[in-house]
């Protein structure tokens, strides 16, 4: 069961620097959680991109003094939003998202308004089709791509692949891609004929579902490729973004290289690119 907390009223002067006001919060599962906040005025993003984010950590116990806590975090909001997004794994233990998961509607969030990352257009060369590979809160930069309608434009088809342990872990992403297909605002802004590339392919791997398996192995024997009536990724059509745990990220880069893919690189645009996803 999901909870969201909105708050339409007037937003105050924040009091910390680079402070933002949240906006929303909603929890999808015990352990995840998303929130908005509002975005300075002059903030310039990539879709895909991340930043720092975080809270005043607590007072050093010799000289009184606080300094922030931050840690990077993709914008899951696209691009031409009015605030900014955020999806978060709750660490009891982690040094902020144990604080951070208790925030509320009208507490203050530090933000770094410095966008940097790979997870970009830029970092791609043009191409037919384009895979998002995302495990866990990976999800996040992808929620920030798959509402920017750059990402339709650019290729014949765009397959995003979820795996996560849980069915209940896949909602925050079966949401929003839900979203896209019934929101007025994303029809009159994407078009029903872009949204219309968009594959959707979410995995379990420790809960029954439809779709049981890392998303990995099921390439690896063909399932995935099957299930989707795609070939295997060739350097010639396809590109891919790549989003998960460490062992995700590096299972699936030596297949894509196997594959032939190359990765790019803002300054080198090539066939894919990875981003570790934020764990606190
Ligand atoms: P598994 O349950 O088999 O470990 P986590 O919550 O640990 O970050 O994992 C998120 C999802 O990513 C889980 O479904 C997990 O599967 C999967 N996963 C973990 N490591 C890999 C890997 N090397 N390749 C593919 N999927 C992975």
């Amino acid at each position: 069961m999901t909870q969201t907390v909105t708050d339409a009223k007037a937003v105050k002067v924040p009091t910390l620097p680079d402070a933002q006001k949240v906006t929303e919060v909603t929890h999808w599962t015990d352990r995840l959680f998303s929130f908005r906040m509002t975005r300075p005025a002059s903030m310039r993003f990539r879709s895909g991109e991340f930043v720092m984010i975080g809270l005043m950590g607590d007072p050093d116990p010799k000289t009184g003094k606080q300094k922030p806590l931050l840690r990077a975090y993709s914008i899951a909001s696209p691009s031409w939003d009015d605030e900014l997004e955020f999806y978060s794994i709750k660490v009891q233990d982690g040094p902020l998202t144990s604080r951070l998961q208790h925030i509320k509607v009208g507490d203050e969030i530090i933000l770094r308004p410095k966008p940097v990352g790979t997870l970009v257009h830029d970092a791609l060369l043009p191409g037919k089709r384009l895979w998002l590979f995302a495990t866990g809160t990976g999800f996040a930069p992808f929620a920030s791509l798959l509402r920017d309608p750059q990402t339709y434009e650019d290729y014949d088809e765009v397959i995003i692949t979820h795996t996560c342990r849980e069915v209940s872990e896949l909602t925050y992403g079966a949401t929003l891609i839900e979203s896209l297909k019934t929101d007025e605002l994303m029809d009159e802004l994407i078009g029903a004929e872009n949204l219309a590339k968009l594959r959707y392919y979410p995995t379990t791997t420790r809960e029954q579902s439809p779709k049981m398996g890392r998303i990995t192995d099921l390439m690896r024997d063909g399932t995935a490729f099957a299930d989707l009536g795609v070939p295997q990724p060739t350097p010639e059509t396809d590109r891919a973004m790549v989003c998960g745990n460490l062992a995700f990220n590096l299972e699936i880069k030596e297949m894509l290289e196997g594959y032939g893919l190359e990765e790019g690189a803002n300054s080198d645009p090539k066939h894919y690119v990875v981003e570790k996803a934020f764990l606190d």
